[in-house]
């Protein structure tokens, strides 16, 4: 039986699936939660592996999963669930907006904080939170108003829960630029209707354009899910963990250039890249 325990939400597929193994390989106890508990069903058994339903908008869910580890050692949570509400600002439904922060944000520290009294048993900077942000958490782009919120408030939620409780459990901050998951074939069948919401709008081009370059972009350059979750983990297991983990040189790249680049270049740049006239 493994002395230590990770958490991951979001553990179907993509980088959560991937954070599973890594961790698993380098000798920690593994919770893998998802929704739906087949998706867990290619993860091998074994002793250091425990799957639990939990699904970050649903409390009974999250309860009912800090009951059922109670009597792990549990050193690490990472907050790894989330996806992806496209589609321009002026042609969201309020109730996608509300859905994207119900997951990635509101999920995120509801999870957070049930599982906080586990942590609270490791001795005094053992314990680890970890939260998976975007560097759409640093800087916005269009027809991503939803997901860029919901981003820039997960780096606000990290920056303050560093401030509150770092000293006793390091919190880190990840931020990953395009990586190679589930999260672009989710995004386009989450935003459902919205190809005949925009159609015959100016957004109807920008939204193809959406779909077809980025995606491109995303499958050819990404990091995979793997590299990703070594990344995650080498940060979650090191002596000392960093504050922010940038990764892939997209994501430390675009920081830089939005820091340095003039405000009226940026905004140009990025309407010209995603096909704004
Ligand atoms: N891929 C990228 O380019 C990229 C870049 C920056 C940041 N990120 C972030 O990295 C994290 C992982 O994404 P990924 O790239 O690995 O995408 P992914 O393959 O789509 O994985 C997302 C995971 O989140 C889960 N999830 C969504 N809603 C949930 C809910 N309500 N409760 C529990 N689990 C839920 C999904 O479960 P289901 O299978 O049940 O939907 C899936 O397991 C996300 O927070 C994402 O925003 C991704």
């Amino acid at each position: 039986m493994p002395q230590q325990w990770v958490l991951i939400t979001g553990c179907s597929t993509g980088i959560g699936k991937a954070l599973v193994d890594v961790c698993r390989n380098y000798g920690w106890g593994v919770i893998a939660t998802a929704r739906n508990l087949n998706s867990l069903d290619d993860l091998k058994d074994g002793e250091d592996l425990r799957k639990i339903r939990l699904d970050v908008t649903d409390i009974n869910s999250i309860q009912s999963a800090a009951s059922a580890v109670e009597d792990l050692h549990l050193r690490a949570l990472v907050n790894n669930a989330g996806y992806g509400q496209m589609g321009p600002l002026e042609a969201l439904r309020p109730d996608e907006l509300r859905l994207q922060f119900e997951t990635n944000v509101i999920g995120l520290q509801v999870v957070t904080n049930a599982f906080l009294p586990l942590i609270r048993r490791c001795r005094e900077g053992q314990g680890r939170i970890v939260h998976v942000a975007s560097v759409l958490g640093r800087l916005s782009i269009p027809m991503a108003g939803a997901y860029n919120a919901s981003k820039h408030a997960v780096v606000a939620l990290a920056e303050t829960l560093r401030l509150e409780i770092g000293r006793q459990i390091p919190v880190i901050l990840v931020e990953p630029g395009a990586i190679q998951s589930e999260f672009r074939a989710t995004l386009k069948r989450v935003w459902g209707d919205l190809p005949s919401r925009v159609a015959g709008t100016a957004y109807q081009t920008v939204v193809e354009h959406y779909a077809n370059k980025r995606e491109d972009y995303a499958g050819q350059h990404g990091m995979s899910a793997e590299d990703c979750a070594l990344r995650i983990f080498n940060a979650m297991n090191a002596e000392h963990p960093p504050r922010r983990v940038v990764i892939g040189a997209d994501s430390f790249w675009a920081q830089i250039a939005k820091k340095i680049v003039p405000a009226p270049l940026w905004e140009y740049l990025l309407r010209r890249m995603n096909g704004i006239v």
